[in-house]
């Protein structure tokens, strides 16, 4: 397999990012609507700010692949869906694999 130019795999790497704000853009919309009542109330407002935050950094990422000549991609990373909340909660941490976890409070 041929070794791939550091141009491409800037390209690969954009694309994989675009992905990764996809999947945010879409987990935060349908995870605001399913933390319902009083105890999620502000975690869901949260998310709904955090959504339009992911949508900017998309259209930054596409600019960026549009600029190197390559089109963005269209498909965001698996989003789990559930109608619980803490499952919700607890598969935003598993979006990233960069982000690092809270620390358990003792
Ligand atoms: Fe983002």
């Amino acid at each position: 397999m041929a070794k791939k130019s550091p141009l491409q795999e800037l390209i690969d790497g954009l694309q994989e990012d675009l992905s990764r704000e996809y999947q945010a853009i879409i987990a935060y919309t349908v995870y605001s609507n399913v933390l319902t009542g009083a105890q999620w109330m502000n975690i869901a407002a949260e998310l709904k700010k955090h959504a339009h935050e992911e949508l900017e950094h998309a259209l930054i990422i596409a600019d960026q692949l549009d600029y190197l000549g390559a089109m963005p991609n269209a498909k965001p990373k698996e989003v789990k869906l559930s109608k619980n909340p803490r499952t919700c909660c607890a598969s935003i941490w598993t979006m990233r694999p960069t982000r690092s976890r809270p620390i358990a409070s003792a």
